[in-house]
């Protein structure tokens, strides 16, 4: 994809269905009781992993243009896979999945790709064995390939060393199907979505923020009985991010984006817009489980700031994006606190610093982020290593580079993004 410098980006536009929560619909539709329906269902690669794995395993999803329905078969109903699960680049998938797999009476087996075998997955078999589950990597490097086994597993209280959502699921999911209550602690509150829609499903599941500190537990109880849900996937924040970066920075433009959830467990980057003085306004809000809104933005001179702290998961997968504003910016922004970059589809602190760099940017890479001081970009040849947020978040920085931007293997926002040239080329 050859992208140039552009002004006055002007419309409205939708993104596609939440990621997290389309994963999630899936995987909580199969082990409840009837039926779940799902509107803005997203159709990128990694929930269509998911879909398949759930497939393989005797759940029937039917797929129209519009819904996705899921024929549930109850917390024990799933089958043996014949093959291999594929989870393909999926993350979420994968640890989400394994809590799941962990408390099933057969054996499975789960690989990805070359990146998600190489993503750390001692996160999840050491707490799943402290539960009594039978989890394994294959090649004892501690990644997937995955092999689980049937355990007996009993509730365990875990406190995480790290605020991530996939662990915290990936436990509660175990706990489903523990004798006695699981919880887990993280040092603060990753996304949420697990917690909010379990619920709605049944579930027994409450959370408790410590009052001194910024420490939340979730706490689960075993063997609820869960029903089919009818959901409508709120748009994408993390996808809209694009678009709200690209109407703040690129000259002349104003964007509304239709539809957006807003969980305050994910809205980080509309805090860190609003601090580096962009002009974002919030129309229509509305709640319905989940909290949705229409994001206006329209061109604003952003200056620089520091990002550090409990806000961190809240905005962890806008970290590429955010450096793009912070390279146009008035000033120096630092990110720290983010070293769980190192661990997502690539080294994220590696390819954004290195791919600014490529631009011109005065950027410093560091051990849990970066230090950016804005200035002019110019138009390169971005490498995106096949991560779809690395292609996305630069394609943004291309309009506003000087000279022509080359994105390499940008086919690679099927992951999450699959129509997202489309959404651009209706702002032109
Ligand atoms: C996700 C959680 C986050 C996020 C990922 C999706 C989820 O990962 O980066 O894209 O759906 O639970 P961690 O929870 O590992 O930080």
């Amino acid at each position: 994809m050859e992208l140039a410098g552009i002004q006055g980006l002007k419309g409205t536009v939708s993104v596609p269905g939440d990621k997290s929560i389309s994963h999630r619909c899936i995987m909580f539709g199969s082990i409840a009781n009837g039926t779940t329906e799902i509107h803005n269902f997203l159709k990128g690669a990694d929930c269509l992993a998911t879909i398949r794995c759930f497939q393989s395993m005797g759940i029937n999803i039917e797929e129209t243009d519009h819904t996705i329905t899921v024929h549930g078969k109850g917390l024990h109903g799933l089958s043996a896979p014949l093959n291999i699960l594929d989870v393909g680049n999926s993350g979420t998938t994968t640890r989400l999945l394994s809590g799941i797999l962990a408390g099933q009476k057969f054996e499975s087996k789960l690989s990805g790709d070359e990146s998600l075998n190489s993503r750390p997955m001692k996160r999840i078999i050491e707490p799943l064995t402290m539960m009594g589950a039978n989890i394994s990597s294959i090649l004892r490097n501690g990644c997937a390939p995955l092999y689980i086994a049937p355990g007996n597993l009993h509730g365990i209280h875990y406190d995480s060393p790290v605020s991530s959502a996939q662990v915290k699921s990936c436990i509660l999911l175990a706990g489903l199907y523990a004798e006695g209550e699981t919880s887990v602690t993280e040092p603060s509150l990753s996304r949420n979505h697990t917690e909010l829609m379990l619920k709605e499903f049944g579930a027994d599941i409450r959370t408790l923020h410590s009052l001194s500190g910024t420490e939340a537990t979730a706490y689960i109880k075993p063997y609820p009985k869960l029903y089919g849900q009818k959901i409508v996937v709120p748009g994408d924040i993390s996808s809209a991010a694009y678009f709200i970066a690209a109407g703040l920075i690129v000259p002349d433009s104003e964007i509304l984006i239709e539809h957006v959830g807003i969980n305050p467990t994910r809205s980080g980057i509309l805090k860190v817009c609003e601090d580096m003085g962009g002009d974002i306004t919030l129309l229509n809000e509305s709640e319905a489980g989940e909290k949705i809104a229409d994001i206006l933005v329209r061109t604003s001179s952003l200056h620089g700031i520091t990002i550090e702290g409990d806000i961190i998961p809240t905005l962890i997968d806008e970290i590429p994006i955010i450096a793009v504003m912070a390279a146009v910016a008035d000033g120096t922004t630092v990110i720290k606190d983010a070293a769980e970059l190192k661990v997502k589809e690539t080294d994220r602190i590696e390819t954004v610093t290195d791919n600014l760099k490529a631009m011109g940017c005065n950027v410093t890479p560091t051990e849990d982020g970066m230090i950016i001081t804005g200035g002019t970009l110019h138009g390169a040849s971005i490498h995106t290593l096949l991560d779809h947020r690395i292609a996305m978040a630069f394609s943004i920085a291309a309009l506003v580079a000087d000279g022509t931007t080359k994105i390499l293997d940008s086919k690679c926002v099927d992951v999450s993004y699959p129509t997202f040239y489309d959404t651009f080329e209706q702002l032109l």
